[in-house]
């Protein structure tokens, strides 16, 4: 249990026992300054209100029966009525030795695990990854592996577009280009160019334009020679992208792989199945639904058309399929969609449908967890000099590339090879914290000086205050997992830093219900800078201090070590024993 839902436990039992009824909160929270408690318990207030008391006096009442033994050590009541909690320095020294000592640093397990779809990332692979993909691979990943470390089966689905009368055009370029071994990694070793080849192909060429319309029908049947080309565009796109996952420390695999085409089956029977629920009228030759609920400002429904007049499916339909198969194949209990917020009101529809349509119940939570805009300097969405989209696997070179010149500016001890392996970590790091780090529902500026600085919340930062607590122990000498003896509290510098490492558990909770990495980047940042004020402030290795304290301080340098690496870790972010 945490400290806030001890606290929380603890404060409900006094209210009770002071007639406050069972619905009113106690309004836990974290102290802000100084002086204002460890902890604050905000409930009095409003339960002073329910009850048409005085709050201070109910206050003073709730701290009587309250029971905090070896908790706290001072309990005192401020302002209007709220409580301030000062926690004991002792009972604290205890609860962080537990935690140093946990092969999980006493983060708990979540009471109730659930089954939790995460679709994430998602390109189209007809084309290169750009740095659009960027967001909703990082962010969908760091959710990944917390929910995860949590303990809830998580299951990552990779909804690649791979299906689309696109596919023909390319497919009959890859035809066309083609070598005598018929292997297609040399047509297609850039996506980029080769998709403008094919582009200009279909535009400048009549025949070839009408071979690729052909393409399209024989793909959509079935062809197996056709489907054949297909397969093989797709593996070589796809392994363009597994590089970048790589590349980025994602943890995508190929099995996570549920491309569009991977519904194809189940898109006519779905259109049949909205029409006889009487969802699905007919408008135009099309099948369209008409949703009330999205309705605009005059009042008209919102359209969404699931059949095209000539027979085709569209995004909205695959991704009804999606859902369903996520429902009844893959038993999810939580749904989550991390894509860019301009693809609101298309979740909002197929989320809209599903339920009319029954395919989803409301024990099943559906959350499109939106993001905002990577932007240049320039304050427009993120592009190349000359205006073109930034391709992924470029953005993360030059980010090494720019890495290895800090890092090795930084230390000019290191070897070339070492040098190497920490620029890879510290320049991925980068780019990923950058983006983590913000809000995710908002825009961010995208800055290489900001982000590879070694001060402010950054990964550099982190990491490095990471190696300056893996450099004590090898300065001592002293392999961290001998260490024994009690954690004293004997400093405000220790007791803060104490207090914010065992609240790592809560803001895992938090980063997890609300799905905004930043929570727990601002916690990592937290951590770091409480270890450099106490670092400052209190003596570790120097002769005058004793074996105990010694010890004991060392005992804390682990525990901030494990949950910088740990926190980092949930993130996507590595770090390493040097700098
Ligand atoms: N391929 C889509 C795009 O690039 C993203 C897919 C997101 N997932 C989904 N289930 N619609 O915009």
């Amino acid at each position: 249990m945490n400290i806030r839902e001890l606290l929380n436990e603890r404060v409900l039992k006094a209210m009770h026992a002071c007639g406050v009824p069972d619905h009113l909160p106690a309004l836990i929270a974290p102290g802000k300054k100084a002086g204002f408690g460890d902890y604050q318990a905000n409930g009095a207030m409003g339960a002073a209100k329910a009850l048409g008391t005085n709050p201070r006096e109910l206050a003073a009442r709730i701290v009587e029966q309250l029971d905090l033994q070896g908790i706290a050590e001072k309990i005192e009541i401020a302002g209007p009525g709220f409580i301030n909690i000062d926690l004991d320095p002792d009972w604290l020294g205890q609860q962080v030795a537990v935690a140093e000592r946990d092969d999980r640093m006493g983060l708990a397990t979540a009471a109730q695990p659930q089954t939790v779809v995460i679709d994430y990332s998602g390109p189209n692979l007809a084309k290169e990854m750009h740095v659009g993909h960027l967001r909703s691979t990082i962010i969908g990943d760091a959710l990944a592996r917390l929910l995860e470390h949590q303990g809830n089966r998580v299951i990552r689905q990779n909804h690649v577009g791979d299906w689309g009368t696109q596919f023909g055009m390319l497919i009959a370029e890859l035809e066309e280009q083609l070598g005598a071994d018929r292997e297609a990694g040399m047509a297609l070793k850039d996506l980029e160019v080769f998709y403008q080849q094919a582009k200009k192909h279909f535009d400048d060429d009549a025949a070839f334009a009408d071979k690729a319309r052909n393409y399209v029908v024989r793909l959509q049947s079935g062809d197996p020679a056709i489907l054949a080309l297909w397969q093989q565009f797709k593996e070589v796109s796809l392994h363009h992208s597994s590089e970048i996952y790589q590349q980025l420390n994602v943890t995508l695999t190929d099995d996570d792989v549920r491309g569009e085409s991977f519904y194809n089956e189940e898109l006519a029977p779905l259109v049949t199945d909205l029409q006889q629920k009487n969802l699905a009228a007919e408008n135009d030759g099309a099948q369209v639904v008409f949703l009330q609920e999205l309705a605009d400002k005059e009042g008209n429904p919102s359209p969404v058309i699931i059949r095209k007049q000539g027979g085709g499916f569209l995004y909205a339909t695959t991704d009804l399929a999606a859902l369903k198969y996520r429902v009844e194949a893959l038993k999810a209990n939580r749904i989550m969609y991390f894509i860019d917020a301009r693809q609101s009101l298309h979740m909002q529809q197929v989320f809209t449908i599903a339920r009319k349509a029954g395919y989803v119940d409301n024990t099943v939570s559906l959350e499109h967890l939106a993001f905002g805009t990577m932007m240049g300097s320039d304050g427009k969405p993120f592009k190349t000099r000359t205006g073109g989209t930034v391709k992924l696997a470029e953005l993360l070179e030059e980010a090494i590339e720019r890495a290895t010149a800090v890092v090795s500016e930084k230390n000019s001890e290191l070897g070339a090879e070492e040098i190497k392996a920490i620029a890879r970590k510290v320049g991925i790091g980068a780019v990923k914290y950058a983006d983590l780090s913000k809000t995710r529902t908002n825009d961010y500026l995208f800055n290489w000086d900001s982000m590879l600085s070694f001060e402010g919340n950054t990964a550099p930062y982190l990491q490095y205050a990471y190696t300056r607590v893996q450099s004590i122990f090898r300065k001592a000498e002293i392999d961290p997992a001998s260490l024994s003896g009690d954690i004293s509290i004997g400093t405000l510098q220790e007791k803060v830093l104490a207090i914010r490492l065992l609240q790592f558990g809560e803001t895992l909770d938090q980063v997890a219900r609300e799905a905004l990495p930043h929570l727990l980047c601002t916690y990592l940042y937290d951590v770091a800078s409480l270890y450099m004020s106490f670092y400052e402030a209190c003596p570790i290795l120097k002769s005058d201090v004793s074996p105990e304290l010694r010890n004991s301080r060392l005992r804390l340098c682990h525990l901030v070590a494990r949950t910088l690496q740990q926190g980092l870790d949930l993130l996507g972010i590595e770090v390493m024993e040097k700098m």
